[in-house]
């Protein structure tokens, strides 16, 4: 294994998109950002610079920070923003992790146009668990607004509105081109008759879920979340924000065609978005008679198409083979059970009285002014309370229309909840229907947890635990919690620290969809959280 170093220098750069240019936040000047690529049980050694005016923090999502909950990077939670002028190097080591992985800013809406791809190859000499693909490409999908994003954020925060659709969506930072802004070219992904690709697929957007389509062709699914997959075909791949899905593309038609490659909204919820659809170019390289043949157009799937996510959802499973085996907890020592929710609580300052807000078991988490890992560390008091609630305290129908006046309301808090190291735990996320009910992409920082059941409705506990799938559930780090309905996870608390859990849409964490978990140090050798580096940043 090795060391490797980047620079990660956090500027100003002035970005035109749909015809018009706007200053953006990105890491060296581009947008998506620099890959880091990497092998398993490397070490990388991240210098993040901040030139802006914000208050920066770069998370590494799905990199376990075995120990090094310091490098994790969420704004609060391990650490201290970097201010203006400071700098901070992010040290950790990939320790058993390969695959498909992403940084983005965790700070405000900054993630908007801060992130980038991690590119985890296997140890050298270590095939894939599949035929080795002629040429991998990285995909990022996000999303653009023609408005300054950090006016948005506050607004949402603020008033607590519902939030504001993006204008496109993009892929790898291209839009493609659009009604009013037609000159605009796409992205362009070249391939060879005969050959096949592997599409490392991120989905950076910051508050939509999405599907991704190649007009006539089918995808094999092999990895997601940087964990193998059985391989499945599917036409429409399902990717919340946070995740990252690795597929195979057989590059089988002519020389010289074309076809649309497309990523647009899934919102299984009664309110549409009406931001553009980015769309790419799929060609294949040579020159034929072909060659002035017209695009073949993907038909996409309508924006609430709960059927197609719910296809793609069941049909993840992961590889449990004798060379990557799944690990699944069989035995719970902490047995949780999280309502997630939106909610309204009185505003006296805003315009119909009341304001959105979100919350966790009834709880909407207060960011604190102090780093958590820190308070943890050196035992400062009154940064935060571990008293999380393991369950409601006002069970009620959670997937039928409820009375808002007597559950609605959330109470403030920084609340954690407390594992002893190496714990096992469940996590049943309830949705809930109180304001209206949504998909919630839930992230998990510092572990991967096994999906060991889905389902719609309430969860019930005494039938749905043994329909769990405790032989190859997938495994991962961010999971869709779908809208009327319930996901159970499962996960060991071997990694020592402060770990945030939050909706990975941004506008809903906003809002306090949020909450964290402490893990205490073990007893054995290896065991406990790290010191901190000596550049850990001051709040
Ligand atoms: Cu990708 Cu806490 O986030």
């Amino acid at each position: 294994s090795m060391i490797r170093h980047y620079k990660f220098n956090v500027v100003m750069t002035n970005t035109t998109k749909l015809c018009s240019s706007k200053p953006i936040v990105t890491v060296n000047g581009q947008f998506p950002g620099p890959t880091i690529v990497a092998r398993e049980d490397d070490t990388v050694l991240i210098k993040v610079v901040n030139h802006v005016k914000y208050n920066v923090s770069i998370h590494w999502h799905g990199i376990r920070q075995l120990r090094t909950g310091w490098a994790d990077g969420p704004a609060y939670i391990t650490q201290c923003p970097i201010q203006p002028g400071h700098n901070y190097i992010y040290n950790f080591t990939l320790t058993g992790q390969r695959g498909t992985l992403w940084w983005h800013a965790h700070i405000l809406w900054l993630r908007a146009t801060v992130h980038g791809a991690i590119v985890i190859l296997p140890k050298l000499g270590v095939p894939y668990p599949f035929p080795k693909p002629y040429k991998e490409k990285t995909i990022i999908l996000g999303e653009w607004w023609k408005s300054d994003v950090e006016e948005l954020i506050n607004e949402a925060s603020n008033i607590g509105t519902a939030p504001i659709a993006s204008d496109s969506h993009t892929i790898n930072g291209h839009s493609g081109p659009v009604s009013n802004c037609p000159s605009q070219s796409g992205y362009g992904l070249p391939v060879r008759p005969g050959k096949t690709y592997m599409l490392r697929i991120i989905n950076a957007a910051l508050n939509e879920e999405l599907f991704f389509k190649i007009a006539g062709h089918e995808l094999t699914v092999v990895e997601v979340d940087a964990v193998y997959t059985k391989p499945f075909k599917t036409d429409t791949v399902l990717i919340a924000p946070g995740q990252t899905t690795n597929v195979l593309l057989t590059a089988n038609a002519n020389a010289g065609s074309k076809y649309m490659v497309a990523a647009t909204t899934f919102m299984d919820a009664p309110i549409s978005f009406d931001n553009v659809t980015a769309t790419a170019i799929l060609h294949y390289i040579g020159h034929t008679v072909s060659q002035s043949r017209k695009t073949v157009l993907a038909s996409l799937p309508p924006q609430n198409a709960t059927w197609v996510a719910t296809k793609f959802t069941r049909s993840l499973r992961s590889l449990n083979s004798r060379e990557y085996p799944t690990r699944v907890p069989t035995k719970v020592d902490h047995s949780l059970f999280f309502t997630v929710s939106l909610g309204l609580n009185p505003c006296p300052s805003c315009n119909n009285g009341i304001r959105l807000v979100a919350g966790i078991n009834n709880v909407t988490f207060t960011m604190p002014k102090t780093a958590l890992l820190q308070a943890h560390f050196f035992n400062i008091s009154n940064v935060f309370t571990d008293d999380f609630p393991a369950k409601p305290s006002n069970p009620y129908n959670y997937t039928a229309p409820v009375n808002r006046s007597v559950n609605a309301a959330t109470m403030k808090g920084t609340k954690l909840y407390r594992l002893p190291y190496n714990a096992t735990v469940q996590i049943v996320l309830q949705n809930t229907a109180m304001v209206l009910s949504e998909n919630h992409p839930f992230h998990l920082h510092g572990f991967n947890f096994f999906e060991v059941g889905r389902g719609l409705g309430n969860f019930n506990q005494k039938k749905d635990p043994k329909k769990f799938n405790l032989v190859d559930p997938v495994e991962r780090n961010t999971v869709g919690v779908p809208a009327g309905g319930w996901t159970a996870i499962r996960f060991i608390a071997d990694n020592p620290g402060v770990w945030f859990m939050h909706c990975h849409l941004e506008i809903h964490t906003t809002w306090g969809l949020k909450m964290a978990f402490v893990v205490d140090n073990g007893h054995g050798p290896d065991q406990s959280l790290l010191p901190p580096p000596a550049d850990l940043p001051k709040c």
